[in-house]
Protein backbone atom coordinates (compact mmCIF):
# COMPACT_ATOMS: atom_id res chain seq x y z
CA UNK A 1 0.00 0.00 0.00
CA UNK A 2 1.47 2.83 -0.74
CA UNK A 3 -1.64 5.39 -0.32
CA UNK A 4 -4.44 5.56 2.29
CA UNK A 5 -7.03 7.10 -0.05
CA UNK A 6 -10.49 5.63 0.92
CA UNK A 7 -11.76 2.54 2.98
CA UNK A 8 -13.46 0.91 -0.48
CA UNK A 9 -9.28 0.28 -1.68
CA UNK A 10 -8.36 -1.60 1.51
CA UNK A 11 -9.13 -5.34 1.52
CA UNK A 12 -9.36 -7.18 4.50
CA UNK A 13 -5.92 -8.34 4.83
CA UNK A 14 -4.80 -4.77 4.66
CA UNK A 15 -7.46 -3.56 7.52
CA UNK A 16 -6.12 -6.20 9.77
CA UNK A 17 -2.70 -5.06 9.72
CA UNK A 18 -3.50 -1.46 10.33
CA UNK A 19 -4.94 -2.88 13.22
CA UNK A 20 -2.56 -5.16 14.20
CA UNK A 21 -0.05 -2.54 13.93
CA UNK A 22 -1.68 0.21 16.13
CA UNK A 23 -2.13 -2.81 18.78
CA UNK A 24 1.83 -2.70 18.99
CA UNK A 25 2.53 0.66 18.76
CA UNK A 26 -0.17 1.87 21.57
CA UNK A 27 1.43 -1.19 23.76
CA UNK A 28 4.98 0.65 22.98
CA UNK A 29 3.33 4.46 22.78
CA UNK A 30 5.69 7.41 23.01
CA UNK A 31 8.73 8.17 20.34
CA UNK A 32 9.45 5.20 18.59
CA UNK A 33 12.95 3.47 19.14
CA UNK A 34 13.89 3.18 15.22
CA UNK A 35 12.36 6.07 14.44
CA UNK A 36 11.04 5.01 10.85
CA UNK A 37 10.16 8.78 9.41
CA UNK A 38 13.71 10.01 10.40
CA UNK A 39 14.30 12.79 7.98
CA UNK A 40 10.90 12.82 6.31
CA UNK A 41 9.13 15.91 6.01
CA UNK A 42 5.17 15.72 6.06
CA UNK A 43 3.02 18.40 4.24
CA UNK A 44 -0.44 18.39 6.41
CA UNK A 45 -2.88 19.95 3.16
CA UNK A 46 -6.35 21.12 5.61
CA UNK A 47 -9.28 23.25 3.51
CA UNK A 48 -11.39 22.40 6.51
CA UNK A 49 -10.79 22.57 10.47
CA UNK A 50 -9.57 20.06 12.50
CA UNK A 51 -8.67 19.12 15.83
CA UNK A 52 -8.15 15.38 16.44
CA UNK A 53 -6.74 14.63 12.97
CA UNK A 54 -4.08 17.37 12.69
CA UNK A 55 -2.95 16.81 16.46
CA UNK A 56 -2.78 13.28 15.75
CA UNK A 57 -0.96 13.87 12.48
CA UNK A 58 1.06 16.11 13.55
CA UNK A 59 2.20 14.53 16.90
CA UNK A 60 2.13 11.05 15.36
CA UNK A 61 4.69 12.17 12.77
CA UNK A 62 6.83 13.54 15.47
CA UNK A 63 6.97 10.21 17.39
CA UNK A 64 7.87 8.50 14.71
CA UNK A 65 11.17 10.78 13.75
CA UNK A 66 9.54 12.63 10.86
CA UNK A 67 8.21 16.49 10.89
CA UNK A 68 4.91 17.81 9.85
CA UNK A 69 4.31 21.19 8.01
CA UNK A 70 1.01 21.97 8.71
CA UNK A 71 -0.52 23.99 5.43
CA UNK A 72 -3.75 25.40 5.82
CA UNK A 73 -5.31 25.76 2.01
CA UNK A 74 -6.20 29.38 2.76
CA UNK A 75 -2.40 30.24 3.23
CA UNK A 76 -1.12 28.60 0.35
CA UNK A 77 -1.57 29.31 -3.06
CA UNK A 78 -4.15 26.49 -3.48
CA UNK A 79 -6.67 28.65 -1.88
CA UNK A 80 -6.17 31.32 -4.41
CA UNK A 81 -7.06 28.69 -7.04
CA UNK A 82 -3.61 27.30 -7.96
CA UNK A 83 -4.74 23.68 -9.23
CA UNK A 84 -4.26 20.61 -7.21
CA UNK A 85 -2.00 19.06 -9.89
CA UNK A 86 0.13 22.08 -10.01
CA UNK A 87 0.37 22.23 -5.87
CA UNK A 88 0.85 17.85 -6.20
CA UNK A 89 3.84 18.47 -8.36
CA UNK A 90 5.33 20.96 -6.30
CA UNK A 91 5.49 19.22 -2.86
CA UNK A 92 6.26 16.07 -4.49
CA UNK A 93 9.52 17.47 -5.38
CA UNK A 94 10.26 18.67 -1.30
CA UNK A 95 7.64 16.33 1.04
CA UNK A 96 8.40 13.02 1.60
CA UNK A 97 4.47 12.27 2.54
CA UNK A 98 1.01 14.51 2.94
CA UNK A 99 -1.79 14.60 4.85
CA UNK A 100 -4.71 16.04 2.46
CA UNK A 101 -8.18 17.33 4.46
CA UNK A 102 -10.62 18.63 1.17
CA UNK A 103 -13.63 18.80 0.02
CA UNK A 104 -13.55 16.24 -3.30
CA UNK A 105 -11.66 12.95 -3.16
CA UNK A 106 -11.06 13.21 -7.02
CA UNK A 107 -8.45 15.66 -5.78
CA UNK A 108 -6.90 13.51 -2.93
CA UNK A 109 -6.77 11.06 -5.70
CA UNK A 110 -5.17 12.99 -7.96
CA UNK A 111 -2.73 14.64 -5.68
CA UNK A 112 -1.45 10.96 -4.80
CA UNK A 113 -0.70 10.26 -8.46
CA UNK A 114 0.64 13.64 -9.81
CA UNK A 115 3.17 14.12 -6.51
CA UNK A 116 4.26 10.52 -6.44
CA UNK A 117 4.67 10.51 -2.72
CA UNK A 118 2.75 8.45 0.26
CA UNK A 119 -0.58 10.15 0.75
CA UNK A 120 -3.42 9.95 2.98
CA UNK A 121 -6.56 11.00 2.67
CA UNK A 122 -7.28 13.43 6.16
CA UNK A 123 -11.45 13.27 5.34
CA UNK A 124 -13.04 14.31 1.90
CA UNK A 125 -16.51 14.93 1.30
CA UNK A 126 -17.13 10.98 0.60
CA UNK A 127 -14.55 9.27 3.10
CA UNK A 128 -12.92 9.40 6.53
CA UNK A 129 -10.30 6.16 6.31
CA UNK A 130 -8.77 7.68 8.72
CA UNK A 131 -11.32 7.51 11.13
CA UNK A 132 -12.85 4.17 10.22
CA UNK A 133 -9.30 2.63 11.01
CA UNK A 134 -9.69 3.99 14.89
CA UNK A 135 -13.04 3.13 14.97
CA UNK A 136 -12.26 -0.82 14.22
CA UNK A 137 -9.40 -0.30 16.25
CA UNK A 138 -11.42 0.40 19.40
CA UNK A 139 -13.96 -1.72 18.55
CA UNK A 140 -11.33 -4.81 18.54
CA UNK A 141 -9.88 -3.55 21.52
CA UNK A 142 -13.09 -3.27 23.65
CA UNK A 143 -15.27 -6.62 22.16
CA UNK A 144 -11.76 -8.48 21.06
CA UNK A 145 -13.32 -8.74 17.61
CA UNK A 146 -14.80 -7.25 14.94
CA UNK A 147 -16.42 -11.21 13.65
CA UNK A 148 -20.08 -11.50 13.97
CA UNK A 149 -20.98 -7.99 15.39
CA UNK A 150 -23.74 -5.78 14.15
CA UNK A 151 -22.63 -1.89 14.29
CA UNK A 152 -26.04 0.76 14.14
CA UNK A 153 -24.93 4.06 12.30
CA UNK A 154 -27.56 6.94 13.39
CA UNK A 155 -27.46 10.01 11.28
CA UNK A 156 -26.89 11.50 8.18
CA UNK A 157 -26.48 7.98 6.31
CA UNK A 158 -24.68 9.65 3.17
CA UNK A 159 -22.14 11.57 4.83
CA UNK A 160 -18.34 10.52 5.01
CA UNK A 161 -18.25 8.50 7.74
CA UNK A 162 -21.40 6.39 6.96
CA UNK A 163 -19.56 5.96 3.61
CA UNK A 164 -16.45 4.45 5.42
CA UNK A 165 -18.07 2.35 7.52
CA UNK A 166 -20.24 0.96 4.67
CA UNK A 167 -16.73 -0.14 2.66
CA UNK A 168 -16.09 -1.31 6.81
CA UNK A 169 -18.94 -3.16 6.63
CA UNK A 170 -17.96 -4.71 2.83
CA UNK A 171 -14.70 -5.50 3.18
CA UNK A 172 -14.86 -7.10 6.83
CA UNK A 173 -18.44 -8.92 6.81
CA UNK A 174 -19.89 -7.50 10.21
CA UNK A 175 -23.82 -6.30 9.90
CA UNK A 176 -24.31 -2.31 9.16
CA UNK A 177 -27.25 -1.11 9.73
CA UNK A 178 -28.13 2.75 8.75
CA UNK A 179 -31.12 4.86 10.26
CA UNK A 180 -31.13 8.05 8.11
CA UNK A 181 -33.95 10.05 6.74
CA UNK A 182 -34.95 8.95 3.61
CA UNK A 183 -33.12 12.31 1.94
CA UNK A 184 -29.85 11.52 3.37
CA UNK A 185 -29.72 8.06 2.89
CA UNK A 186 -26.64 6.46 0.70
CA UNK A 187 -27.30 6.30 -2.72
CA UNK A 188 -29.39 2.37 -3.17
CA UNK A 189 -26.56 1.62 -6.05
CA UNK A 190 -23.72 2.38 -3.69
CA UNK A 191 -24.92 -0.10 -1.36
CA UNK A 192 -25.17 -2.67 -3.75
CA UNK A 193 -22.18 -1.81 -5.29
CA UNK A 194 -20.25 -2.86 -1.68
CA UNK A 195 -22.04 -5.60 -1.17
CA UNK A 196 -22.08 -7.48 2.18
CA UNK A 197 -24.88 -7.27 5.38
CA UNK A 198 -25.54 -3.42 5.06
CA UNK A 199 -29.45 -2.67 5.44
CA UNK A 200 -30.47 0.55 5.13
CA UNK A 201 -33.93 2.15 7.04
CA UNK A 202 -35.72 5.16 8.62
CA UNK A 203 -36.77 3.21 11.92
CA UNK A 204 -34.03 4.26 14.55
CA UNK A 205 -35.05 1.74 17.39
CA UNK A 206 -35.92 -1.15 14.87
CA UNK A 207 -32.00 -0.37 13.67
CA UNK A 208 -30.80 -0.26 17.36
CA UNK A 209 -32.54 -3.64 18.42
CA UNK A 210 -29.56 -6.16 19.64
CA UNK A 211 -26.85 -3.99 17.89
CA UNK A 212 -23.32 -4.16 19.67
CA UNK A 213 -22.46 -0.57 18.39
CA UNK A 214 -24.56 2.60 18.27
CA UNK A 215 -22.21 4.98 16.23
CA UNK A 216 -23.46 8.96 15.03
CA UNK A 217 -21.85 11.97 13.64
CA UNK A 218 -22.70 15.36 12.49
CA UNK A 219 -25.65 16.10 11.13
CA UNK A 220 -23.94 19.04 9.47
CA UNK A 221 -20.86 18.17 7.84
CA UNK A 222 -18.08 20.78 7.05
CA UNK A 223 -19.15 22.44 3.43
CA UNK A 224 -22.87 21.59 4.21
CA UNK A 225 -23.37 24.92 6.18
CA UNK A 226 -26.18 25.99 3.26
CA UNK A 227 -28.16 23.20 4.20
CA UNK A 228 -28.08 23.76 7.74
CA UNK A 229 -31.88 24.88 8.48
CA UNK A 230 -32.88 22.08 6.20
CA UNK A 231 -31.01 19.58 7.94
CA UNK A 232 -32.27 20.26 11.44
CA UNK A 233 -35.36 19.93 10.43
CA UNK A 234 -34.41 16.63 8.71
CA UNK A 235 -32.46 15.06 11.27
CA UNK A 236 -35.00 15.40 14.78
CA UNK A 237 -34.97 12.03 16.02
CA UNK A 238 -31.93 10.81 13.98
CA UNK A 239 -30.11 10.62 17.61
CA UNK A 240 -28.16 8.65 19.76
CA UNK A 241 -30.43 8.39 23.21
CA UNK A 242 -31.88 6.58 26.33
CA UNK A 243 -34.36 4.94 23.95
CA UNK A 244 -31.89 3.55 21.17
CA UNK A 245 -29.45 2.50 23.86
CA UNK A 246 -32.37 0.56 25.28
CA UNK A 247 -33.31 -0.70 21.95
CA UNK A 248 -29.79 -2.04 21.92
CA UNK A 249 -30.22 -3.75 24.93
CA UNK A 250 -28.86 -1.99 27.56
CA UNK A 251 -24.99 -2.28 27.06
CA UNK A 252 -23.43 -1.21 23.38
CA UNK A 253 -20.94 0.73 22.62
CA UNK A 254 -21.62 4.38 22.23
CA UNK A 255 -19.14 5.76 19.62
CA UNK A 256 -19.12 9.18 18.20
CA UNK A 257 -16.31 10.62 15.84
CA UNK A 258 -16.59 14.18 17.24
CA UNK A 259 -16.64 16.82 17.37
CA UNK A 260 -20.31 16.39 19.13
CA UNK A 261 -23.48 18.43 19.07
CA UNK A 262 -25.30 17.56 22.14
CA UNK A 263 -29.09 17.39 22.13
CA UNK A 264 -29.22 16.85 17.78
CA UNK A 265 -26.88 13.77 17.13
CA UNK A 266 -26.83 12.65 21.23
CA UNK A 267 -28.06 13.82 24.00
CA UNK A 268 -26.31 14.87 26.59
CA UNK A 269 -26.40 12.16 29.43
CA UNK A 270 -25.51 9.27 27.17
CA UNK A 271 -22.53 11.02 25.99
CA UNK A 272 -21.21 11.75 29.25
CA UNK A 273 -22.12 8.17 30.32
CA UNK A 274 -20.04 6.84 27.66
CA UNK A 275 -17.07 9.59 27.44
CA UNK A 276 -14.41 6.63 28.32
CA UNK A 277 -15.27 5.21 24.91
CA UNK A 278 -15.63 8.16 23.11
CA UNK A 279 -12.15 9.21 24.03
CA UNK A 280 -10.70 6.26 23.88
CA UNK A 281 -11.72 6.27 20.15
CA UNK A 282 -10.70 9.85 19.79
CA UNK A 283 -6.64 8.91 21.54
CA UNK A 284 -7.33 5.80 18.90
CA UNK A 285 -6.75 7.94 15.96
CA UNK A 286 -3.16 8.75 17.20
CA UNK A 287 -1.95 4.77 17.09
CA UNK A 288 -4.03 3.77 14.47
CA UNK A 289 -2.60 7.44 11.75
CA UNK A 290 1.03 5.88 13.18
CA UNK A 291 0.06 2.38 11.75
CA UNK A 292 -1.05 3.74 8.59
CA UNK A 293 2.20 6.13 8.71
CA UNK A 294 4.45 3.11 9.39
CA UNK A 295 2.64 0.64 6.67
CA UNK A 296 2.78 3.01 3.07
CA UNK A 297 5.76 1.99 1.04
CA UNK A 298 8.51 4.14 0.20
N1 LIG B 1 -13.13 13.18 13.98
C1 LIG B 1 -12.35 14.07 13.36
O1 LIG B 1 -11.86 13.87 12.26
O2 LIG B 1 -12.14 15.20 14.09
P1 LIG B 1 -11.48 16.55 13.57
O3 LIG B 1 -12.42 17.15 12.55
O4 LIG B 1 -11.34 17.41 14.79
O5 LIG B 1 -10.15 16.24 12.94
N1 LIG C 1 -18.98 14.17 8.74
C1 LIG C 1 -18.19 15.11 9.49
C2 LIG C 1 -17.02 14.44 10.11
C3 LIG C 1 -16.20 15.34 11.00
C4 LIG C 1 -15.01 14.64 11.56
C5 LIG C 1 -17.74 16.24 8.59
O1 LIG C 1 -17.38 15.97 7.43
O2 LIG C 1 -17.79 17.40 9.00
Amino acid sequence: MKHLLSIESLDAATIHGILARAAELKHQRGPHPEAPLAGECWALMFSKSSTRTRLSFEVGIRELGGQPIFLAANDIQLGRGEPIRDTARVMGRMAHGAVIRTFAQADVEEFAALSGIRTINALTDEEHPCQILSDLFTIAEKRGALDGLTVTFIGDGDCNVARSWIWAAARLGFALRIAAPSKFQPPAELVRRAGGNITVTTDVLGASDGADVLYTDVWVSMGKEDEAAFRLAQFGGYQINRAAVDAAGGTPLVMHCLPAYRGKEITDDIFEANAPTIFDQAENRLHAQKAVLTLLEK
